[in-house]
C-alpha cells in the first residue's frame, strides 16, 4: 500500500526557490522513513513561480526527475495560477506546454490514475479561469465539464469504484473564503462529492494547495482527510500582509497513510 507524500506551491523561479526545491528532494530520497517506491507524491500546484519564464518549467522539471531516478516513480502534479502565468494574469497558451512538459499535452483533467488500489483524480481548478473576462487574479473555477467528467468517474467508472480508496486533489482551496482567491465552483464540487458519498462511495481524500497556509480541516464535507499542504519553499505572502496572525505561512508537506483511520498519525515532514 502506497503512502502519499502531499506538497505544494514550490514556486521554482522565485528568488533561489530552484535551489529549496533541490534541498527538498534530496531531503525527501535521504530520509529512512520515507520510501520512493512506497510513496505517490502529490503536488498540488504552483510548481513554478512564472511560466512566462520557460526556464522554470524546465528546472522544477529537472528536480521531479531526479526523484524518479531516485525510486520516487509515482509523482502526480495539478497546475495552480503561478503555471498557466504569473499568478494574478494568466494564459491559455500555458495549457498544452505545462501538460507536455509534465505529462502528455493530449490528455485532460481530471486525471485519473489507479496505484495499489487507490484512485487519484486531479482536477485543473484554472480550467475556466483563463477567458478574456476573468483571467485576471488568482480565483480558480473547475467548470461544468470538468465536474460532470469526475461525476462520472465516481458514480460509473468501475476502476475508481472498485479502488479501497479515492483522494481528490486540485490547487484551490475549496473551503477557506478569500477574497480574489476563492474557487468559484467550490459549492458544486461539494455537491458532487456528497452525493458520491451518500451513494457509499467514499472520498478519503482530498488535498490542495493555494492559500501557503498548511492547514488541516479533516472532516469538512464529510471527508476525513482534508489538507492544504501550504508552501513547501516557504514562499510569502504580499508584505502588506505579512506579521497578520490570520496569514502565517507553513511549509506543511505530509507523509498520509490511507490505510491508518487515524489521522493524527498524518505527520509533517521537515524537509528545509
Ligand atoms: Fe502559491
Amino acid at each position: 500500500m502506497k503512502k502519499i507524500v502531499h506538497m505544494s506551491d514550490i514556486h521554482v523561479g522565485f528568488s533561489d526557490y530552484d535551489l529549496r526545491f533541490k534541498r527538498i528532494a534530496e531531503r525527501l530520497i535521504e530520509n529512512k522513513a520515507v520510501q520512493g517506491a512506497d510513496c505517490v507524491i502529490v503536488i498540488t500546484g504552483d510548481i513554478v513561480e512564472d511560466a512566462n519564464n520557460p526556464d522554470n518549467y524546465k528546472r522544477a522539471k529537472a528536480t521531479l526527475d531526479v526523484l524518479k531516478e531516485n525510486s520516487f516513480k509515482n509523482i502526480l502534479l495539478v497546475p495552480g495560477n503561478h503555471d498557466y502565468g504569473t499568478g494574478s494574469r494568466g494564459d491559455k497558451k500555458f495549457v498544452r506546454i505545462f501538460k507536455k512538459v509534465f505529462y502528455d499535452e493530449n490528455f485532460e483533467f481530471p486525471k485519473k490514475d489507479i496505484i495499489d488500489g487507490i484512485a487519484f483524480i486531479g482536477l485543473d481548478s484554472m480550467a475556466e479561469e483563463l477567458n478574456w473576462y476573468d483571467k485576471l487574479f488568482a480565483e480558480g473555477e473547475l467548470g461544468e465539464k470538468q465536474l460532470l467528467v469526475l461525476s462520472e468517474l465516481l458514480l460509473d467508472d468501475r476502476d475508481v469504484r472498485s479502488c479501497r480508496k479515492r483522494v481528490i486533489y486540485l490547487h484551490h482551496h475549496p473551503f477557506k473564503f478569500r477574497p480574489l482567491h476563492q474557487l468559484k465552483d467550490a459549492n458544486k464540487l461539494k455537491k458532487v462529492l456528497t452525493r458520491a458519498m451518500h451513494k457509499g462511495i467514499s472520498i478519503d481524500a482530498l488535498l490542495f494547495g493555494h492559500n501557503h497556509e498548511g492547514n488541516a480541516h479533516n472532516n469538512v464535507w464529510g471527508i476525513p482527510r482534508c489538507y492544504d499542504a501550504g508552501s513547501a519553499t516557504l514562499k510569502p505572502r504580499p508584505k502588506i500582509l505579512k506579521g497578520t496572525v490570520w496569514f502565517q505561512i507553513k511549509a506543511s508537506v505530509r507523509m498520509i497513510d490511507l490505510e491508518n483511520d487515524d489521522t493524527a498519525q498524518d505527520r509533517v515532514l521537515t524537509l528545509l
